[in-house]
C-alpha cells in the first residue's frame, strides 16, 4: 500500500509571513500528480487553513478540484488548531463526524483500519481529546482490533523534545497514553503534523512520523522553554510504503523537481 501524508497547508487568501501557502500547496499537488498518482490513500492532517475562514476552505477545495485527483485520492481530512470545525463542515459535507459532531471517523482498507481523530479545541493551539472523544476512540480501537490499526491526528501526542517546551501538543497525554497502551500490539503507526518538523520515532512500542508543513517548515526546539523558529528549510510531504512486514516513510521535498537520475552507469 502506498499512502501520502501531507500536513499543515495553512491555506489563506493572502500571503502568510511572506510565503504564498496556496502556491506551495499547488506545487505539492503537482508533484503528487507527476510522481504518486498510483497511491492508495491521501491524508491531509489538519491546519488546512490558517484562520479557519469560509473563504480559505473554498480556496482549498477549488485547488483540490483543479488537480483532478483520482477518486480514491480525494484527501481524507482532519482538522487542526488553526481550523474552524463549523466552517469546515459547511464545505466538506461528505467528511464523516462522530455522534457528538467531532470530525473523526474510521476507514477500512484491506486488512488495515485507519482512525482519524479530531484534536481541535476552539481558542487554543494545544490539542484536546475530551472524554467524549476518548470514548469514541476506544470504541473504534475495539472495532479494529482484528486488523492492523493506523492513527492520524493533528497534534503530537507526546513531547517531541522536552515536556516543558511542549506547550502546544496534546493536553491529555496521560489519558491518551493509557488508551494506546491497551492497544499498542494492534496499532502499527501514528501519523501527526502540527509542529511543522520532520520527525519520526517510537512511542509505547508504536512507531510514529510527521512531515513538515507544505506552507512553513520550522526547526526543532531542544530547549526547555517553548519557542518556534524557521531556517527557511524546504517544505515536504511524506510517502509511506506499507508492506506485510514493513512500513517505510519517505520525505518528498517537492520544491526540488530537478532530478539527476544515475541511469546508464
Ligand atoms: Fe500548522
Ligand atoms: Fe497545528
Amino acid at each position: 500500500m502506498k499512502l501520502l501524508h501531507l500536513s499543515d497547508p495553512h491555506i489563506e487568501p493572502n500571503m502568510l509571513h511572506g510565503i504564498d501557502s496556496q502556491l506551495r500547496f499547488k506545487k505539492a499537488l503537482e508533484h503528487i500528480k507527476i510522481n504518486h498518482f498510483d497511491s492508495d490513500l491521501f491524508v491531509i492532517s489538519g491546519d488546512i487553513t490558517h484562520f479557519g475562514s469560509k473563504d480559505a476552505y473554498k480556496i482549498f477545495l477549488e485547488i483540490i478540484k483543479k488537480v483532478d485527483l483520482p477518486k480514491n485520492l480525494f484527501p481524507k481530512l482532519i482538522i487542526g488548531n488553526h481550523d474552524n470545525r463549523e466552517n469546515f463542515k459547511q464545505y466538506f459535507t461528505e467528511t464523516k463526524t462522530d455522534e457528538n459532531g467531532f470530525i473523526q471517523y474510521s476507514e477500512t482498507f484491506e486488512n488495515k483500519f485507519f482512525i482519524f481523530l479530531d484534536t481541535n479545541e476552539p481558542q487554543t493551539d494545544s490539542g484536546y481529546i475530551c472524554e467524549d472523544r476518548q470514548r469514541w476512540f476506544k470504541n473504534e480501537l475495539e472495532k479494529g482490533k482484528d486488523k492492523s490499526i493506523y492513527i492520524f491526528m493533528h497534534h503530537n501526542p507526546l513531547a517531541l523534545a522536552n515536556n516543558s517546551s511542549d506547550k502546544i501538543g496534546l493536553v491529555q497525554k496521560n489519558e491518551f497514553e493509557k488508551i494506546l497502551l491497551k492497544y499498542n500490539k494492534n496499532i502499527k503507526h501514528l501519523f501527526f503534523g502540527h509542529q511543522h518538523i520532520t520527525v519520526s520515532g517510537q512511542y509505547l512500542g508504536i512507531t510514529f512520523s510527521s512531515p513538515r508543513s507544505t506552507w512553513s517548515p520550522l526547526v526543532s526546539n531542544f530547549s526547555n522553554k517553548y519557542r518556534l523558529g524557521t531556517a527557511n528549510t524546504d517544505p515536504n510531504y511524506n510517502v509511506v510504503l506499507i508492506k506485510e512486514n514493513s512500513l517505510v516513510v519517505h520525505c518528498e521535498d517537492f520544491l526540488k523537481t530537478e532530478v539527476n537520475w544515475f541511469e546508464g552507469d
